[in-house]
This record gives C-alpha cells, sequence and structure tokens, in this order.
C-alpha cells in the first residue's frame, strides 16, 4: 500500500478549477519533486493534502487512512507535516520558540520541546541562529527555520513548498544539503514543491508535472526534462539548452 495516495482529487474556488482529477500515489522512502508554472495548482495541492481547504471531490489516504475530512491539525498530528510558501512567522518568537511550537504538537511539557528544538537546530546546522527573532532574519534563514518547525513536529511525511525560492546558489546548496540530511538521515518521505531546477531535478526520484490544475507528466527527472508537454508548458527550450543551469521559472 501507498505511504500517501491522492485520487480524483478536484478542488474548485468558485469557477477556477485549481486542481483537476488530480491522481498519483507516493512510497515511504521517497522524495517527489512537484513542478509547473505559476497557478498550476501545486500549492493548493498541498493546502488540499495538509487539511488547510476542504476538497470539492476525490480522496486522500494517508498510512492508511482516509484523511480527506480531517482538518489541518488532525493531519498534523498523523505525522504529514507542511512548510508554507509565504513565511508567516509570529513576529515577537526566536528561531528556538518558533521551533518549540512545532514540538508542542508531541508534547506539552515545555522543558521537553525546549530540548527538542535544541536538537534540531544542531541537527539542520542552525543554532548560531538560536536568538534571532524570525523576523529578522534574511530569507535564506527563514526557508530553514520554516523547515526545522515542521520537523519540530516529528514528521514522518513532510511537505515543503518552495523552500529555495530567493536563495542564492550558495544558499540553494546549503538548503539542498538540509533536505538530503531531512530524508536520507531523519527517514522523512519527502514532497517538495520547487521552481529551481538544479534542486528539484537532482534530489528528486520522481517529478510530478501539474499545469493548469492537471497532471500532466509523471517521472523520473531524467525523462520528465525531456518530455515534450513539459517542456511545452513549463520548462522552456532554454532550460533545455542549459541543461538546468538556471531555474525555469520563478516567483521571485
Ligand atoms: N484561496 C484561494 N481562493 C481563490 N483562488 C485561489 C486560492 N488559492 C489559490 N487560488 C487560485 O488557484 C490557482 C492555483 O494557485 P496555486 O497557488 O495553487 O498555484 P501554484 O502552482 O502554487 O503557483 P506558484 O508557483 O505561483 O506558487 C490560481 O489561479 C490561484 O489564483
Ligand atoms: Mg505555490
Amino acid at each position: 500500500m501507498p505511504f500517501l495516495e491522492v485520487q480524483h482529487l478536484t478542488k474548485d474556488f468558485g469557477g477556477l478549477r485549481a486542481n483537476s482529477d488530480i491522481a498519483f500515489t507516493v512510497e515511504q522512502g521517497e522524495l517527489v519533486g512537484l513542478i509547473g508554472p505559476n497557478g498550476a495548482g501545486k500549492t493548493t495541492l498541498f493546502n488540499c493534502i495538509s487539511g488547510l481547504h476542504p476538497v470539492t471531490s476525490g480522496q486522500i489516504i494517508f498510512d492508511g487512512e482516509d484523511i480527506t475530512k480531517l482538518k489541518a491539525h488532525e493531519v498534523a498530528r498523523r505525522g504529514l507535516a507542511r512548510t508554507f510558501q509565504v513565511y508567516s512567522a509570529a513576529g515577537d518568537l526566536t528561531v528556538k520558540e518558533n521551533i518549540m511550537v512545532g514540538c508542542f504538537m508531541r508534547t506539552r511539557s515545555r522543558s521537553r520541546a525546549k530540548a527538542r528544538a535544541s536538537e534540531i537546530l544542531k541537527d539542520l546546522n542552525i543554532d548560531d541562529l538560536s536568538d534571532y527573532l524570525v523576523t529578522e532574519l534574511p530569507v535564506s534563514a527563514q526557508k530553514r527555520v520554516t523547515m526545522a518547525t515542521a520537523i519540530g513536529s516529528d514528521p514522518k511525511f513532510l511537505l515543503l513548498d518552495e523552500v529555495a525560492a530567493g536563495l542564492n546558489p550558495n544558499e540553494i546548496e546549503g538548503i539542498m544539503a538540509s533536505i538530503k540530511h531531512v530524508h536520507d538521515d531523519m527517514g522523512i518521505t519527502v514532497m517538495l514543491i520547487e521552481h529551481v531546477m538544479e534542486l528539484v531535478m537532482k534530489i528528486s526520484h520522481r517529478v510530478i508535472v501539474l499545469d493548469y490544475g492537471e497532471k500532466i507528466a509523471e517521472g523520473d527527472p531524467e525523462a520528465i526534462s525531456k518530455d515534450p508537454r513539459v517542456i511545452k508548458a513549463y520548462l522552456g527550450e532554454r532550460y533545455v539548452r542549459e541543461h538546468g543551469v538556471r531555474s525555469a521559472d520563478s516567483t521571485e
């Protein structure tokens, strides 16, 4: 049985169909990329899976359980965590306190949450940021904090929404190492939305492509980067020519 199974998922906002009859599965231990042009419905799909938006129709099965109708905190409690594309940290919380918010999903003890947050800070190599207010930090560091906070809830499955957007090549290397660490060493299954092609094509086992709310392709990065339909909808001739030297698109 797949770890995550999405069946016939459709999401309408009034007259707009943001997700149209989407189906895919993710196996435990996989690292799956989700790409597509701006407005293709990627974040909406994460919002539906993580219980933030009710689906219009379709089913979401996670770890053997139908989670379609669960609320966001119920989904998170089952071990499916996510980060947000637009990060809204509480202004008066430090990095460590932010991560503790994630940890409170699993414990009521302040000292235990604090200890776990310290471990995560070390583990993600950001313990030097511990006492800064999140809002004081550059965007690259904020992205790492959003990942760290999600990890605080001790997930089995992590949805990452554009954690590399707006970062320079060095910072992209850094966040890529963090994602690999989370996946390879912490054993967390990962699905990531990303416009930075050199990241998503490098680390994904499999890539799913959305366009106008529909899944138009799915396959290994090599096959996806050569798929004429994906090139036309998203990657563009330029990416193919430069083969991943630049991102295909950016929201920045
Ligand atoms: N809460 C909402 N209410 C109404 N329309 C929405 C809502 N959220 C998203 N949409 C619309 O749904 C479509 C898909 O948006 P979504 O944010 O999922 O795209 P995306 O693939 O994540 O794009 P990007 O790469 O720019 O982040 C867009 O047309 C968007 O305007
Ligand atoms: Mg988005």
